[in-house]
């Protein structure tokens, strides 16, 4: 929740939504985890460990073990409810140390992906006009603007522009002698057709 509140300042979800969303059968989410030890929080001599690194809540509660741990680096969230032929992407989230590598584009990959084996035709998400770089994101992995909900984000009153995905089908190809070059490797010699 730590994570969800850092990124979506205003318009965060509460935690029992977020609950609903993972514990939901339509759902699907992923948590992308840093597999580094994570730092140890220095603290002043005899100072308890700081429970910011171990709540996932610090609204005051006891602390308690957070859970994923401390090197949670994003998370992204896809609702597909079976047989409807229709998804949404819910959420995507990259901790800001994290941003610019890939995660967001990998997290995103890896949605897609879960949609085609759910039979999602059609994938939709709403998207913050101000967030210039989810739009790029999504245009780029070829989300179309489809339109627009004035006011929609409250209580910025900004406005949620609407996207739409047709799932690609998987592309396989067979590999072609051409692979190998595209590989970096030398083709055998059956490849390059020689005697055999
Ligand atoms: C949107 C977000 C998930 C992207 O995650 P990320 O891991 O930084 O993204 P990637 O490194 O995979 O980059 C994917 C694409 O995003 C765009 N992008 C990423 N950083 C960018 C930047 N600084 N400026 C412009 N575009 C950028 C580019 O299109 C990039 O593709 P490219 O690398 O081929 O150019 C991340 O910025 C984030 O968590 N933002 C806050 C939460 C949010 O806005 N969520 C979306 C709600 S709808």
């Amino acid at each position: 929740m730590r994570l969800e509140r850092e990124t979506f300042v205003t318009d965060a979800w509460p935690e029992d939504a977020m609950r609903r969303e993972l514990e939901s059968p339509h759902g699907y989410y992923l948590v992308a985890v840093d597999d580094a030890p994570a730092p140890v929080p220095e603290t002043e001599e005899g100072d308890a460990p700081d429970a910011a690194g171990a709540t996932i809540d610090g609204a005051g509660g006891a602390a308690a073990p957070e859970y994923p741990p401390v090197g949670l680096l994003g998370y992204a969230g896809l609702l597909a409810p079976a047989g409807s032929g229709q998804g949404d992407i819910q959420t995507i989230a990259v901790a800001p140390a994290a941003r610019g590598m890939g995660l967001g584009r990998g997290l995103m990959h890896a949605l897609i992906t879960q949609a085609r084996r759910r039979h999602v035709a059609e994938l939709f998400l709403e998207v913050r006009a101000d967030n210039a770089i989810a739009r790029a994101l999504y245009a780029s992995l070829g989300f179309r603007q489809i339109g627009v909900r004035r006011g929609y984000y409250q209580p910025d009153g900004v406005d949620a522009i609407t996207m739409r995905l047709e799932v690609p089908a998987a592309v396989t190809r067979p590999a072609a002698s051409g692979a190998h070059a595209a590989l970096g490797m030398q083709p055998r010699r059956a490849d390059a057709g020689e005697a055999r």
